[in-house]
């Protein structure tokens, strides 16, 4: 039963809409509601249309439990978890909470264009998918079933060096909808010891259709993650840094420099996106060296505990680099206000992390698809309900600053 706040009645589930509502609401709207919504009865009323994942998921954190249901459970420690005490983990979501918004109103528009440009590319919403590792041990499908929700979904996927589908198979996954197959996919990159290494697989995922090469460069060393070093004790006797070393350095050179980021510009011939930094001067540092694109990221707080939530730094990265190249930001991004908030503070585009692999464990490609439409959704939900329906509008202003 239901209590409609102004009846002195109480009104059935399933009651036919025009009697429950009618003292509330005109009869033609409730035709209206029944001819074009498919709404009869009080108890169906949605605002979100529903979706073939029938299984309750409104809000992408809904993948998460699902998710855990599926997945092995070391492998649930390496996705979820956050380095040390994981303080920056839920530092880096309580951040994008920030500051709050001052809405406008009466600002007429019935749809939000959330397209952005990136590379002088059009993108229909900012939202790509951050690189993360080993996926086929969350789906069969992995790496394919992720590239395939993006593609589905408009978002741009961005393949692991870390990955259990090879770069050419990607290739022609990004082709079968698109004739050149490029512009839907980037390939992250280490700098390997032998950059020789490094110089093969880059070629490799250019030809291959990556329209550009993310270097991530926040992880000299391996990180402090307890779960992972529990879990993993019988792979990696765990002796302190020198261990983590040995596992790391075949893969991540702790001398990489500057200069190697105008090698890696020259040997790719494609835009090169820095991955991993916090500090404004680096940010500088990078698009001096030639990087077309930074990414504000902490490594989803996998890296270094207590280090600066990413929300909190972007703004001065945004100053610093003061439009000489894209600014990319992820880490704790799990709404559409974060989104909002993240171009609002000067990014062109957001990443998303843990959220799809969640989805990709759960429903494989069509999770993934979903998870982006959900972000997408409430993206232009947010935009409307702020008053500032196109990307131009998203600005500091909205938290009533002139920044
Ligand atoms: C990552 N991340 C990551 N980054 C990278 O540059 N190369 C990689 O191989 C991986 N692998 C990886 C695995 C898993 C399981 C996770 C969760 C993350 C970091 C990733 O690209 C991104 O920076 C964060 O995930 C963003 O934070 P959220 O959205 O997960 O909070």
């Amino acid at each position: 039963m239901w209590q409609h706040p102004g009846h002195d009645r109480e009104v059935p589930a399933g009651t036919p809409l025009k009697e429950g509502f009618s003292l509330t609401i005109h009869p033609v709207i409730v035709d209206l509601w029944r001819e074009r919504c498919g709404i009869a009865h009080l108890g169906s009323l949605t605002l979100v249309p529903s979706h073939p994942l029938d299984d309750g998921v409104l809000a992408v954190r809904d993948f998460e439990p699902l998710a855990q249901a599926v997945t092995e459970p070391a492998m649930w420690d390496y996705l979820t978890n956050g380095a040390g005490d994981q303080r920056s983990l839920s530092e880096n979501i309580a951040a994008w909470q920030r500051p709050e918004f001052v809405p406008r109103v009466l600002v007429p528009a019935d749809d939000a264009d959330t397209a952005v440009s990136i590379f002088n590319r059009r993108w229909p919403h900012p939202i790509a998918l951050a690189p993360t590792a080993f996926q086929s041990s969350y789906h069969p499908e992995g790496e394919a079933g992720s590239l395939r929700g993006a593609l589905a979904s408009g978002a741009t996927y961005i393949q692991s060096t870390m990955s259990s589908v090879p770069l050419n198979e990607l290739g022609v996954i990004a082709r079968e909808g698109n004739e050149d197959g490029r512009g839907h996919w980037w390939f992250q990159t280490y700098l390997n010891p032998d950059r020789g290494v490094t110089r093969a697989l880059v070629e490799s995922a250019v030809a291959a259709g990556a329209e550009a090469v993310v270097l991530t460069v926040d992880s000299p060393v391996l990180a402090a993650r307890d779960a992972d070093r529990r879990n993993n004790r019988h792979l990696m006797p765990d002796d302190g840094v020198q261990a983590h070393q040995r596992i790391l350095n075949p893969v991540i050179d702790p001398l990489a420099s500057w200069e190697d980021i105008d090698w890696l510009r020259e040997v790719s011939g494609v835009p090169v996106v820095v991955k991993g930094v916090l500090h404004p001067d680096d940010a500088v540092r990078a698009v001096d060296h030639g990087a077309a694109a930074v990414v504000v990221s902490n490594h989803g707080a996998r890296n270094l505990d207590t280090v600066v939530p990413t929300a909190q730094v972007l703004p001065h990265v945004v100053h610093a680099v003061a439009g000489r190249a894209h600014v990319l930001v992820d880490g704790g991004i799990r709404r559409g206000t974060d989104i909002v908030r993240a171009l609002a503070l000067g990014a062109d585009a957001v990443l998303i992390g843990r959220p799809y692999v969640w989805a990709l464990a759960s429903h494989g490609a069509a999770g993934v698809q979903h998870c982006v439409e959900i972000l997408r959704t409430e993206l232009s939900m947010a935009m409307l309900l702020l008053g500032a329906p196109s990307r131009a509008e998203l600005t500091a202003e909205l938290f009533g600053l002139h920044l």
